[in-house]
């Protein structure tokens, strides 16, 4: 009885000792294993006299469920330590200050557009849109450019086919539009335009356009004028002016190239006009009788105005931009000055 006594505090004492969960697995073994302590105590029992087995036996057998339950409190105590320890360890303060999320900017030409467009909106222009691949009926021929025509090589085209080609100018939207609307027409068209240009600091293969259309009885240059005039005053400011210079577009006549006083000088003269103080920001006219019966309007009962804006030429001199390839590069340096 003394040597289980004895045994059973040595068990204790190892698994009280034992620091972790391998420790105590291995003190089972050591006494309750097949071939441990205790269970050799148990084996060694036929020794004894007859009478003094049952109580050797179940003195045996209380230490060994002693130790057992020993070893699972034990063991279930270094499994709370362990989840505490790792509870302190992954602890989340929820205090802490959040880093802010990087947000997303409107890039500075689909700001200008938008822009352009609430002006004339407020003028009561509704937008029309037309496909980047194009027919050459669109672009050219109904704009009073037949094949041949010498105003093709103002813009070098890139063509699929004879009659298929990337849009050279959202003019051809106007054509679009006038086939299948009749007058009162007033709609801005704005839109990507191609055109076979090396790049530099003010020319790209691809940029924005913004065509302008009205149409109606009695339309003048007078309203071209005013509108335009309301439009420069809306984006650069009450003292910006306009004016027209004679130019030559084939599908508008007369037609004008229109200058904005420099947005930076003022108009006294500086760098950005080369010291004209006039900016050239659009080209605009008076739609040609030729297009408007092309396009199945009667040229006798109505006239119309045009024009076509540069939204590039627009953005770099709203936001003070000296190189049209920072519009198209992305470089977040960039693009984050517009608002991030
Ligand atoms: N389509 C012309 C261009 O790309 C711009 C233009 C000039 C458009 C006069 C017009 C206009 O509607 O009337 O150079």
């Amino acid at each position: 009885m003394d040597e289980i006594k004895e045994l059973l505090d040595k068990a204790l004492q190892a698994v009280s000792e034992a620091k972790d969960g391998e420790g105590l697995e291995a003190a089972r073994v050591r006494f309750l294993g097949k071939k441990g302590e205790l269970t050799a105590l148990l084996r060694g029992m036929g020794q004894l006299p007859a009478q003094e087995r049952p109580a050797f036996g179940a003195r045996v057998n209380a230490a060994r469920e002693e130790l057992e339950r020993a070893i699972a409190q034990a063991k279930e105590a270094r499994r709370a330590d362990e989840r505490a320890r790792k509870l302190k360890a992954e602890a989340i303060d929820v205090t802490w200050p959040a880093p802010a999320a990087a947000m997303g900017a409107l890039h500075p030409m689909e700001t200008i557009q938008r822009q352009v467009e609430q002006i004339f909106l407020g003028m009561g222009y509704t937008v029309a849109e037309g496909p980047d691949v194009e027919l050459d009926k669109y672009n050219f021929e109904l704009l009073n450019v037949p094949a041949g025509h010498p105003a093709r090589d103002m813009q070098d085209t890139f063509y699929f086919t004879d009659s298929m080609l990337l849009r050279t100018q959202t003019s051809a939207v106007q054509a679009r539009y006038m086939t299948t609307h009749r007058p009162p027409i007033r709609i801005i068209c704005p839109g990507r335009v191609y055109r076979a240009d090396e790049v530099d600091a003010s020319h790209s293969p691809v940029f924005h356009q913004m065509e302008g259309l009205v149409v109606d009885h009695g339309i003048t240059m007078a309203h071209l004028r005013g509108a335009l005039d309301a439009f420069a005053k809306a984006l650069y400011g009450d003292s910006a002016r306009i004016r027209f210079r004679p130019s030559y577009f084939p599908f508008t006549e007369p037609s004008a190239e229109v200058d904005i006083s420099c947005t930076i000088c003022g108009g006294k003269g500086c760098r950005t006009c080369k010291g004209s103080g006039w900016l050239e920001v659009l080209g605009a006219g008076m739609v040609h009788p030729n297009v408007l019966s092309a396009c199945g309007i009667d040229a006798t009962e109505y006239t119309g105005f045009a024009f076509g804006i540069g939204l590039e030429r627009i953005a770099m001199l709203k936001y003070g931009i000296s190189d049209m390839r920072l519009l198209y590069e992305n470089d977040m340096r960039f693009l984050t000055q517009f608002g991030r």
